[in-house]
């Protein structure tokens, strides 16, 4: 993929054909965490720095994005900072080594994205290289490919917050969605039923805590019946609802109740990734997005080794919002957006 300067029309090969080593600074700020790294050739991360905003939304039980993008502003000087110092002390690398300023343009917050994206635009007009911007969800895709070799083709599994796909990756720019969620993504899906049953803020991961504790047989939950690669968890959160109201008050056997609803959502989803990869021919799997830490998601996947596939899972720091996927992701995707005046968006176009 060719580049411009920002001050020059001196065009800048980058990506896996330039034939010279790419060190990307990506900036990433579409949620609640402000995160800053430096990679080379899109696999070596050389800094890594997230400053996390969990502990300040905890109190508010959610996310609140104008306080989310107050800290983001609070935190961006400190994380770039200490993201060149890291490269210079593990590679040598200045900010002059750089050889692209990447950052999120979405989906996201737009008040929280437009901190992180105008921080990396004024580093690549201060240090006159080209800027990439980069879809949020391709970037989680991309953290498979940070300390390994996985190459396309595969399928992904791509579980967050907001978004629920499987998609066919068929080369590192070419992505075609097969299925998705009707209605509430993976992610949303963890934290409802965390709230409804009393669990604080992050809900998700604290639902993955109690569910190792349970019984995945004490409740028998409903799968949606919903088209071949698509998913549904609307109806799951209603189910879990109508459970906990039949307890009338009296103690919820929550660790039960979150196994049989982790058990539910995680062999409805691996089902349905292994119908994809028999239909696909690939042997290849791959998950991704914050939902991809579960353990008992994890654990069934990496079940599909025995069956003769070969599963990546990013390690946990690269599953949640980080900054080195980004930079992969500009590396390796040919992003449409590349000019200076490319704004954020909040939602998948
Ligand atoms: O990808 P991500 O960091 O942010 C988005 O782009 O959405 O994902 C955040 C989501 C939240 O819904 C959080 O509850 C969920 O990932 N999550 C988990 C676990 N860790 C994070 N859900 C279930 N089990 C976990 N261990
Ligand atoms: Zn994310």
């Amino acid at each position: 993929m060719t580049k411009k300067k920002l001050f020059s029309e001196e065009p800048v090969e980058i990506g896996p054909e330039s034939g010279y080593d790419n060190y990307i600074m990506a900036i990433e700020s579409s949620c609640d965490e402000t995160a800053c790294a430096i990679v080379k050739n899109g696999r070596e991360v050389i800094a890594n720095v997230v400053a996390s905003q969990i502990k300040t939304h905890a109190q508010f039980g959610g996310v609140i994005p104008e306080i989310a993008a107050r800290e983001h502003m609070d935190s961006i000087n400190i994380i770039v900072e200490e993201a060149f110092k890291q490269a210079k002390e593990n590679a040598g690398i200045t900010p002059k080594d750089i050889t692209a300023f990447a950052g999120t343009v979405g989906p996201g917050l737009v008040g929280c994205l437009l901190v992180g994206l105008n921080a990396a635009k004024t580093l690549a007009l201060v240090y006159d290289k080209p800027f990439i911007g980069v879809n949020h969800l391709n970037a989680h895709l991309c953290g498979n490919y940070l300390d390994t070799d996985l190459k396309p083709p595969f399928i992904a599994l791509l579980i967050s917050g907001g978004h629920t796909q499987i998609i066919d990756v068929r080369s590192y720019s070419e992505q075609n969605i097969v299925g998705e969620t009707i209605d509430d993504a993976v992610g949303e899906a963890y934290d409802k039923v965390a709230r409804l049953i009393g669990l604080p803020y992050p809900g998700g991961p604290k639902l993955d805590k109690m569910a190792q504790e349970g019984n995945p047989k004490a409740f028998e939950l409903p799968e949606a019946k919903v088209d071949d690669y698509d998913f549904s968890f609307s109806g799951l959160k209603t189910a879990v609802l109508r459970l906990v109201k039949s307890f009338d008050g009296k103690e919820l056997p929550v660790q039960d109740i979150c196994a049989s609803f982790q058990e539910c959502v995680s062999s409805t989803l691996v089902k349905k990734v292994k119908k994809a990869l028999q239909q696909s021919g690939y042997k290849q799997v791959v998950i991704a997005g914050g939902v991809a830490a579960n353990s008992e998601i994890r654990k069934k996947m990496f079940n599909l080794s025995n069956e003769g596939y070969q599963v990546f899972a990013p390690p946990m720091k690269y599953c949640t919002d980080n900054a080195a996927m980004v930079a992969s992701c500009a590396y390796f995707n040919t992003n449409t957006f590349d000019d200076i005046n490319v704004e954020v968006f909040s939602r998948v176009k």
